[in-house]
């Protein structure tokens, strides 16, 4: 068991992070006995599939299950919640245990934050993604006029339990899509890069070792402590985002962590036309990329997708694209460019690659 203590700047409060076996099983009932009363968020999915263990673990404790996917974080999920959390009596003195992937744990905690201006909340993620990054830095969020997270705040969770366990029943999909923002990591961090290189053929085989997620939440924990509110150094966390978005939304069919890494592809190779880059590691993390993707799939036009690069949160300017680039080993840069550049530039990329 792996235990890592998330401590923000000028916060008193931390938040533990417990990585392994027996993570759900042995510490979190710990660390919610002395809570009054207990309430279980969780989704459709993980309910059938893991429901009869959960109660094993907790005992009877109110569930309330919301429809699994995107399309259901929403404000009705939340007062739906919320209208829950309320019927069930919770107080202050409660807590908020969601059990689920980065859904669950967005609105959930978003929930806690909300409920008499705050309650506790812990979290257990149950997908690779919601492990290695959602469960990590205390955003929670709903989608709100169809604009993705637009309203949120800050949260932390007291604990979250990243238990293996529940990696055994996740579809290879989802599994691949986890893989994306674990490679995204190891293009901010040489020392993970290297332990990624050495473990690709599991990688690419969706066997994900234990110990690399542990390193992967110690990485992104590391990142939010530094700067929990997002002013500087966690935007780096958008590395190949930009035209990850674009893709994502043109493609629909491909998960995020996959479009992250045909982002992570494309903003290399546009760093490498426009600034000193070290062109061997560049070359070694696209190989990466490609392999744990299992080859390039077919892709819309690029007149199609690249103008959705234009709605990406971090462009400052109209008409202009800016990404967050691996130029090094660890290293990453951020590259404004007018989009005009931007279509030409990943239009020949593209016919390049597929
Ligand atoms: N808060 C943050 O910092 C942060 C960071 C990244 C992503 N996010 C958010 O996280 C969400 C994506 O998270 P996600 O990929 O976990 O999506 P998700 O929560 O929708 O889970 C993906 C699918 O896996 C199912 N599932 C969950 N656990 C399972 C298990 N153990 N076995 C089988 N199926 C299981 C879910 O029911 C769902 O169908 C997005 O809404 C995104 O905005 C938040
Ligand atoms: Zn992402």
């Amino acid at each position: 068991m792996r235990t890592i203590v998330l401590k923000e700047e000028a916060q008193p409060s931390t938040s533990t992070i417990y990585c392994g076996e027996g993570a759900f099983l042995s510490e979190l009932p710990r660390c919610i006995q002395d809570f009054g009363q207990k309430f279980i968020f969780t989704d459709s999915n993980v309910e059938r599939l893991w429901g009869a263990h959960i109660r094993k673990v907790l005992g009877d404790v109110p569930v309330f299950v919301m429809p699994a996917g995107e399309e259901h974080k929403t404000e009705e999920t939340l007062f739906a919640l919320l209208k829950a959390m309320a019927e069930a009596g919770l107080h202050r003195t409660s807590c908020l245990v969601m059990i689920g992937g980065g859904v669950v744990g967005d609105v959930g905690g978003l929930a806690a934050a909300l409920y008499m201006r705050g309650i506790a909340c812990f979290q257990v993620p149950t997908t690779l993604l919601a492990q290695v990054d959602s469960s990590v830095g205390g955003k929670t969020a709903i989608d709100f006029m169809g604009v993705k997270n637009l309203v949120g705040a800050f949260n932390q969770p007291k604990a979250v339990f990243a238990d293996p366990c529940f990696l055994s029943t996740l579809p290879p999909r989802e599994v691949r899509c986890g893989i994306g923002e674990m490679v995204k990591h190891g293009a901010l961090s040489e020392e993970l890069f290297e332990k990624l290189l050495l473990r690709r053929k599991e990688l690419a085989s969706l066997a994900v070792p234990v110990d690399l997620i542990a390193d992967n939440i110690a990485f992104k924990a590391s990142v939010v402590a530094e700067d929990a509110k997002e002013s500087g150094l966690r935007k780096c966390l958008n590395l190949g985002h930009t035209t990850a978005h674009a893709l994502e939304l043109a493609l629909k069919t491909r998960s995020h962590g996959e479009c992250v890494l045909l982002g992570t592809i494309f903003e290399a190779e546009l760093a490498r036309r426009r600034e000193k880059c070290d062109e061997s590691y560049l070359g070694e993390l696209t190989a990466l990329c490609r392999e744990v993707l299992g080859g390039i799939p077919a892709l819309p036009a690029p007149a199609v997708w690249t103008p959705l690069a234009l709605l990406d949160k971090k462009n400052t300017e109209k008409d202009a694209v800016v990404i967050t680039a691996p130029v090094g080993r660890g290293t990453y840069r951020l590259i404004a460019l007018p989009f005009a550049e931007y279509a030409r530039e990943a239009e020949e990329i593209q016919a390049k690659l597929c």
